[in-house]
Parts: C-alpha cells; structure tokens; sequence
C-alpha cells in the first residue's frame, strides 16, 4: 500500500493494482488542500493502475482534473452500487470506458484471485447522496478502506475474516462550528465537543473490526487561503475539528492503541497476514508534524497563484441572482414534501461584496415554496456569503450546493434553534433527479415502522436511532435521561422523546419500572 495523500492509496497485489480517490488540486472553491502537499509525487506512474475505486462524489475524493489528466483510461472503475448514474456519468465524462459496476456488500472475484466488495450507502445524508467503503483480499490479506463512510456496523467486513489493515476518517470534514456566528468560548465548545465525538466514533469503528492495523486516512484538509488560515490546527485551539494524523496517534495511543500506522504521501506499507513493514519518505514522521506550520507556509507559498486564479473566475456580475436562484430552486421547492416541510421556514443568504457589505438578501421561503427578495423580515436560518460565489454556483449550474459552498466554509451561519438536516439535504438536491430520490428516501423512512425495541439502562428503546439507523445496542450510551448515539452524537430526550440535536427525528422510549415497583 502506497500512501497517496487525503483518502488515496495505492493498493499493489500480484494480482493488480487498485487506485482510490486520488485528489490533489484544491476543492471547493479553492479552500481545501490535501495536507501534506501530494503534488510531488510520481503521478505519471501511480495512475498507471488495473483499477480505479472512486468512493463518492465529493471533490476532495473525485479530482476530475487529476483523473482525466493522470489516470490510466484502460483502468477499469469499481463502480459502487449508488441510485443516481452520476458517479458513472462524470467518469464516463472524463474518458473511462470499463466500469465493474458492483453489488452493494456483495464479493466480487476479480482475475487472478483478487477479492473486492464495496458497501454503498445511500441515504440523503451520506455523500453526495452516496459515500462507500472498499473491501480488498489477495492471498488471506484483508484490507478494508473505510474512508470517511459511516456505516451502521463493520459485522459485514468483519464476518469475512479477520482484516490487516483498517484504514478509517478521523479527523472533521464539515463546516460546524466554525463558520456559525457565536461567541468564541461558544465555537471552541462546540468544536472541542466535536473533536471529542470524531475521536470516539473512531474508536468505536477501530473497536468494531478489531484490525490487525490501523491507518488513519481521509483527512483533514489544510487551508492555504489567507481567508481561511485560521482553520488549520496549528494555532493550539482545542475546539479545532482538523486534528492531523500525528495528534490521531496521540489520542489513539492514550486509550491504548499500539497498532496505529500514519500513511504520509509516499509512505509504503507492506502489509501481509503476519504484519506490517512501513518506510516513510522522511527521516522521523514526529518531526516531520512538529514542523507543520513551516511545511503549510511553503505549501502556500507555492499555492497563491493558484488560489489567485481561481478566484478571478468566481465573478459574473451580470448574471441576476435572484432571477437564477428562481429558476433553479422554485420548481424543486414545487415537487418538495418532505424537506421542504422539514426545513418548514424561510432560508435567507446575505450576498456580499469583496468588502463583506451585504448587497443583496435573497429569501427561500420553503412554507410558500417561493423565492424572492428578502424585506426586513426574521428568519430561522441565514447564510451570509459572497455574492461572487453564487454567481459562480449559478454560472456552472451546480446541484450540489453542500459540495461546492457549503464544504468551503467561506460563508457564515447563524440559525435559531436545532440544527436541520433538511436544510443541507435540500441544497445538496438541486436537480430533478436528486430530489426525487431523496424524497422517496424520507417518504420511506418516515412510514417505515421502527417495531423492534431493546432495554438500555432501565428504558426500552427503539432499536434503530431515529438519525440514520444504528443499531442502539451498540451505539447508544444512556446518561440520566439522556440517550446519546454516538455515530453521528446526536442525543435524544428519553421521557419526551425529543431529539436535542436535530428539529423531528423523535425516539420511542419507556422507563422500565424497577422489579416490585
Ligand atoms: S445514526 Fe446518526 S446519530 Fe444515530
């Protein structure tokens, strides 16, 4: 295994070679890089593979540029099994022509006895609508790159025999709570409560597969952008969601993890049922850490062009905002149920120009299932951004809003009450096809009925969590009446039921009475 940077690697058997999620130019809107630079190395001969394993959709896993530029066409696509063609399209788009298109957690035999078996998930919140997890066995070696999928449970990788290397997220990859306009000691508790929660969930992952080793992988990004700066973990913050691979080692080591190998961007790894043999492409990994400020200031050094760049091509003043956000989303907020009834109010985004001054309010009033101009009026949920990106977002006819402005995090939040999964969901569903998928998606879940219960700490509760399903036995820890799910963390009031992390998403729950009582 040959460690290409962010979620990549470079998997080598006797009997092929498989490349996944190669990314190295800047995603969304230029904000994220691939930390530690991976630009150097030998593209050339690393994208000369038998297979191509794209995960999803989201740009610091699908580098179009790269993959158009460097990797072998006659490499043949481990297609995850997702409901939208749009994987298969854009690589289609981008010259390759020999697709395996798999079942969802079934093994597939490939030639000359390579096993692979990918899990899609497929649920409105996962990805892009769709993020996976890749399964190899050569020769009794078991390999399973979980990337930063959320499955509910391993027991399907691990019921095919013991797994050698594990290589799993543990970093953050998301906007909260850094871009919500709170207090600082606010953020720094959120973030460090979820710095917390991203650490456990991996424990819980590690625990689960009980791996012979463990790669952490898929993160964090670096952000080169002067604008951006401050989200890298250098500054001592505890409330940073962006810890690197040397801090995963520390904390993983501090609740007794020994088995812990960091891939850097040229590390290889062989890796056979009796262990692992690692060489780093530098003298001392540690040092290589310590010294992570320096290698990010000449990293961005290096980069300014290139953010410059791209800069320059976000602006189309011409293009009429309202009028394009009109036409875009008034249909969509037509067909929409259930996330428009989720969302259940007005979204205002606050346009601003190069200086930050608001220029232009634009309302999506999900209730009245209209766009139009924002008046004074007080809502629930605003976003404050630059008028430039949506310009940009409306100039390429983006669907994917979560995948291109959202990630960048070059916007700020403020929102009253919970958060609201349905706001992301609908803005990641800006095409016929995503929304009616994703409906169907709810309209399902939300008849499905939740029959099956279990007893935690003197309540019986719904077996699946509300949020997306875990099995509670396993993922649920009950504090007072407090039930907390620690896949995503969400937590749920017992005798109420409430959830205190999201608007619906009620629980079914029952105190038991004590024996005798
Ligand atoms: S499945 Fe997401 S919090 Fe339970």
């Amino acid at each position: 295994m040959t460690g290409t940077g962010h979620a990549s690697m470079r998997i080598d058997t006797p009997a092929g070679s498989i490349l996944t999620d190669p990314w190295v130019n800047p995603a969304y809107f230029a904000s994220w890089f691939p930390f530690p630079d991976n630009s150097q190395l030998d593209w050339e001969t690393l994208g000369d593979v038998d297979y191509l394993y794209v995960s999803h959709l989201h740009r610091d896993h699908f580098d179009a540029e790269h993959l158009k530029r460097f990797i072998s066409k006659k490499a043949t696509v481990l297609l995850p099994e997702y409901p939208t063609s749009e994987l298969r399209d854009e690589l289609e788009a981008l010259g390759f022509t020999k697709f395996l298109a798999t079942r969802s957690d079934q093994v597939h035999e490939l030639d000359g006895g390579l096993k692979i078996m990918i899990q899609a998930l497929t649920s409105p919140t996962d990805g892009p609508i769709g993020d996976s997890a890749l399964w190899v066995e050569y020769d009794g070696v078991r390999l399973l790159n979980q990337n930063d999928a959320r499955p509910t449970d391993l027991s399907i990788f691990a019921e095919l025999g013991h797994v050698h290397a594990h290589m799993l997220q543990f970093s953050g990859a998301i906007w909260y709570p850094m871009v919500y306009e709170l207090p600082q000691a606010a953020r720094t508790a959120f973030g460090k409560q979820k710095r917390d929660r991203q650490f456990d969930r991996t424990w819980r992952y590690i625990d689960d597969l009980k791996a012979s080793h463990v790669f952490p992988i898929a993160g964090p990004p670096c952000f080169l952008d002067d604008e951006l700066w401050q989200f890298n973990d250098i500054h001592g913050d505890e409330g940073n969601i962006f810890p690197d691979q040397q801090v995963f080692m520390e904390e993983y080591a501090k609740v007794g993890g020994s088995n812990g190998v960091v891939l850097l961007p040229g590390t290889v790894s062989e890796v056979t049922t009796e262990g692992c043999t690692t060489v780093h492409p530098v003298p001392d990994v540690a040092e290589f850490f310590a010294r992570k400020e320096e290698h990010l200031r000449d990293y961005q050094a290096r980069m300014r062009p290139v953010i410059a760049a791209a800069k320059a091509s976000w602006k189309h003043p011409e293009i009429d905002v309202l009028k394009g956000m009109k036409e875009r989303i008034e249909p969509l907020l037509d067909e929409s149920i259930y996330m428009a009834k989720g969302v259940g109010g007005p979204v205002r985004f606050d346009l601003t120009d190069d200086a930050g001054e608001v220029i232009e309010s634009v309302l999506v009033d999900f209730p009245a299932k209209e766009v139009r101009r924002a008046a004074d009026e007080k809502v629930r949920y605003r976003f404050k951004t630059g008028r430039a990106l949506i310009e940009h977002l409306l100039h390429i006819d983006e669907v994917d809003w979560v995948n291109s402005l959202f990630l960048s995090c070059r916007f700020s939040a403020a929102r009253i009450g919970q958060y609201n999964e349905f706001v992301y969901s609908f803005f990641k569903c800006l095409s016929e096809e995503r929304l009616q998928y994703a409906e169907g998606w709810y309209d399902e879940h939300e008849r499905a009925v939740e029959a099956e219960d279990i007893t935690l700490d003197g309540w019986k509760v719904q077996r699946r969590c509300p949020h997306l399903k875990a099995d509670l036995t396993r993922f649920g820890i009950v504090d007072g009446n407090t039930l907390t799910c620690q896949l995503h963390g969400w937590r749920f009031d017992l005798p109420s039921g409430r959830c205190l992390t999201s608007v619906g998403h009620k629980v079914r729950a029952e105190r038991i009475e004590p024996q005798g009582a």
